[in-house]
């Protein structure tokens, strides 16, 4: 397993892993010019050359960050790879030194795993809800947020 960060090359695998998941309701499509936009913040998962997972961070102040577009493959989940791509985006996080990072997720107790807890989707300020109305679930929200403090080294 390889983590590294994604290139444009990469754009086009990261858009399909996120359109899968969208389809089910499990995430918000992102399009393609937002990739390239923001592919910065991507990290990949290369396994036998095939990008089969990605994940990125959206930093939204001085102590504010999210944590998006965490997708795995499903014939290569459950072999680490979700967590070693928030592993990547939280040691980002650490090293431009933002204290605390979230999520808006379907799959809650995943984040526990790692050390996010749960907190009330109000307790977020309000500038981060801007993207909702392209979520297909919206007004509807299906997701939970949750919430990791980020050890500053
Ligand atoms: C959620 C997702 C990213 C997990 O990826 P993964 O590579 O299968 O996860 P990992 O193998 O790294 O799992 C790490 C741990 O979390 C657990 N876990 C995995 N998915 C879980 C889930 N949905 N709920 C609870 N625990 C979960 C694993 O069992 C593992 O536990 P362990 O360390 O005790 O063995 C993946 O299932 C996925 O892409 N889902 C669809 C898209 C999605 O829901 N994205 C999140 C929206 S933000």
């Amino acid at each position: 397993m390889l983590i590294r960060p994604a290139t444009v090359a990469d754009v086009p695998a990261i858009h399909g892993l996120i359109k899968t998941h969208a389809e089910r309701g499990k995430m918000v499509l992102r399009p393609l010019d937002e990739l390239y936009a923001t592919l910065r913040s991507y990290f990949v998962c290369e396994w036998d050359g095939q990008v089969v997972g990605c994940a990125s961070t959206h930093i939204f102040w001085s102590d504010l960050a999210e944590l998006k577009g965490l997708a795995v493959a499903d014939a290569y989940q459950g072999r680490g790879i979700g967590a070693a791509l928030c592993q990547a985006c939280y040691e980002d996080m650490q090293r431009v030194r933002v204290k605390n990072l979230f999520a808006l997720t379907t799959a809650p107790a995943f984040f526990e795993r790692l050390g996010y807890r749960r907190i009330a989707k109000e307790k977020l300020p309000r500038f981060i809800w801007g993207e909702c109305v392209r979520c297909p679930s919206f007004p509807v929200c299906n997701e939970e947020a949750v919430i990791r403090e980020v050890e500053l080294p």
